[in-house]
């Protein structure tokens, strides 16, 4: 029998960025508690003569990072933007069309949201995607009344208008994703309908003046052609030429770097993360020594973890960085403390004071330098918080207290995770920095259930060693979210030669997630297993029993507290 959910090694050096590498926000915290200035999204973006730029507005659908996903694999820059945003803040980008998305609400209700008049009085081009389709549709004067029922998933479209500019490439007939309540009833002037399917006669319009809507979700995989039609639009409708490339954006952003920092100094927080190395990396190659980094060692970070972070940055590109190793003092202060929560907020706030502490000894510094990615960007703006942000006091480092005036530089601001990962290749990143899977904040603190001690994280961090050894030789790495060992406080008894055992368990966590706001565990084959729990056993000391975690989040979170 096949198993939906398996997985199958794969040749891991060839594997192409996807969104679904997205990871959770590392030094969010800091940016909210330090207030610093944002750049205005305009000085971030593409620069110069040569700035193109596709908005999207936002009207509150789930898939709507993924529009501007689509349109970015286009080379094309897209920004997402609340649906109410002013010309002022858009103009500056140097739009060449815009997409009005889809969300909850029903156009033809009190207050529902709609698009601004600059939208329709341009005269650039317009895409609606349902609820953006509803809205071009009641502001122009036609009809949106409630459907009789609900079109959910998959629908043919049939193409009645096979010249439209925006079904170049496409057949007859391609599968598209509906997600509507509301119907439209009457077109509004000037509009034809384009395409069809069973259940809406008008699934495509289109005025011939560069003004499109569509019923269904192009920006999904079960639109297989949507790629094809938004790449149309952006290309053939919009006229764009499509320099966003990872190349064009490294050169732009170290001008912008130099620019805006000019011979201040910057500080930035090291942890080895994919965002914080690219961060450093990028602003170290536009600035050189004005930039220096803080490495905490907390004591809780995996074998030879810190010493290959640094030997990366200090030695192999010379950067300037101060390492601290406070082990002890994390250490101490996380003596007989068993609570998950207790142990992450004095993680926290051990972090900030020596944070704190460490760039005082520098003397003036003007900047702080965050790896900040799109997603937590467009998560504070629209203030859509994480499940898992309720459940956890989640946090890397904190947050800096207020009286830390620094100014925020955060270059990856508006880049994706998979962006982020291209620009590191694109610095000469190596693969293994590149595609590292997330790691806590907390670090192996949270993965030592009970007291955490140094006798146990010598165990937690052998066993850890071994399973990433495996995983990785099997390949199996980067099709994982995350993959790691929990020590658990269950002893049990065992026997090993002729001799009784007392040892630890310790729990095996493998899974697979987009976002890790839901995760499954991974269907890794029964041999691959054997082989961990083989080698944990026989290779750590004071472990003799090695289960797997199977469940899935929800109900269970991805780490154990
Ligand atoms: P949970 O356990 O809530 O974790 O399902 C979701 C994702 O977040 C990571 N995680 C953290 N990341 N600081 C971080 O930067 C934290 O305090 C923290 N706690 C959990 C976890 O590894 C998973 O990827």
């Amino acid at each position: 029998m096949v198993n939906e959910n398996s997985l199958t090694p794969q040749d891991e050096s060839h594997r192409v960025a996807t969104t679904d590498d997205i990871e959770v926000s590392t030094y969010l915290e800091i940016a909210k508690e330090i207030g610093g200035q944002q750049p205005a999204s305009a000085e971030t973006a593409v620069s110069g003569a040569e700035r193109e730029a596709i908005i999207v507005l936002d009207f509150g659908s789930q898939y709507n990072l993924l529009i501007a996903r689509r349109v970015r694999e286009s080379h094309v820059y897209c920004e997402l933007v609340p649906h109410d945003t002013p010309w002022e803040k858009v103009a500056p980008l140097n739009p060449k069309g815009f997409i009005l998305s889809g969300g909850p609400s029903s156009v033809y209700e009190a207050g529902a949201p709609l698009a601004p008049a600059y939208v329709y009085e341009s005269g650039l081009p317009v895409l609606g995607i349902c609820y953006g389709m509803q809205a071009i549709t009641k502001q122009l004067g036609g009809k949106v009344a409630p459907g009789t029922k609900r079109e959910y998933g998959h629908a043919v479209l049939h193409i009645s208008q096979q010249d439209s500019p925006l079904f170049e490439g496409l057949t007859e007939s391609t599968t598209v994703w509906m997600s509507h309540g509301d119907k439209i009833e009457q077109m509004p002037q000037g509009f034809t309908a384009l395409a069809q399917t069973e259940n809406s006669p008008y699934a495509v319009i289109g005025n011939g003046k560069g003004m499109y809507g569509l019923q269904f979700h192009p920006e999904v995989a079960h639109t297989p052609e949507g790629k094809t039609m938004l790449h149309n639009f952006v290309y053939k409708v919009c006229g764009c030429k499509g320099n966003w490339t990872m190349g064009s954006f490294v050169n732009d952003s170290m001008e912008r770097i130099k620019e805006q920092v000019g011979d201040g100094k910057v500080i930035s927080a090291l942890s080895g993360g994919v965002d914080s190395s690219v961060v450093a990396t990028l602003i170290h190659r536009a600035i050189g020594d004005q930039l220096t980094c803080i490495f905490v060692n907390n004591g809780l970070l995996r074998t030879e973890e810190a010493e290959r972070t640094l030997k990366a940055f200090k030695s192999n590109m010379g950067m300037s960085i101060i390492y601290i190793d406070a082990t002890d003092r994390f250490l101490d202060r996380l003596k007989g403390v068993i609570d998950p929560e207790q142990k992450r907020k004095i993680i926290g706030e051990e972090f900030i004071h020596i944070f704190e502490e460490e760039a005082k000894k520098i003397g003036k510094v003007d900047f702080l330098a965050q790896g900040t990615v799109y997603p937590d960007v467009i998560e504070s703006v629209s203030s859509v918080s994480t499940a898992s942000a309720k459940i956890k006091s989640h946090h890397n480092v904190g947050g800096l207290p207020a009286r830390m005036t620094l100014k925020l530089l955060e270059p990856l601001r508006f880049l994706f995770k998979d962006e982020v990962r291209l620009v590191g290749k694109q610095l000469g990143l190596t693969e293994d920095m590149v595609w590292r899977q997330p790691f806590p904040g907390p670090g192996l603190a949270i993965r030592c259930i009970g007291e955490v001690t140094r006798d146990k994280l010598v165990i937690l961090r052998g066993a850890d060693y071994v399973l990433m050894n495996e995983i990785k030789k099997a390949k199996y790495y980067r099709q994982l979210w995350q993959s790691f060992c929990v020590l658990t406080e269950v002893r049990s008894v065992g026997v090993m030669g002729d001799f009784r055992t007392y040892g630890y368990m310790v729990a095996v966590r493998a899974v697979t997630s987009d976002d890790a706001m839901t995760a499954d565990w991974a269907r890794l084959p029964y041999d691959l297993l054997a082989r961990i729990s083989n080698r944990i056993v026989n290779e750590v000391s004071g472990v003799n029993r090695v289960v797997y975690d199977i469940t899935s989040k929800p109900p269970s979170t991805i780490e154990w507290e």
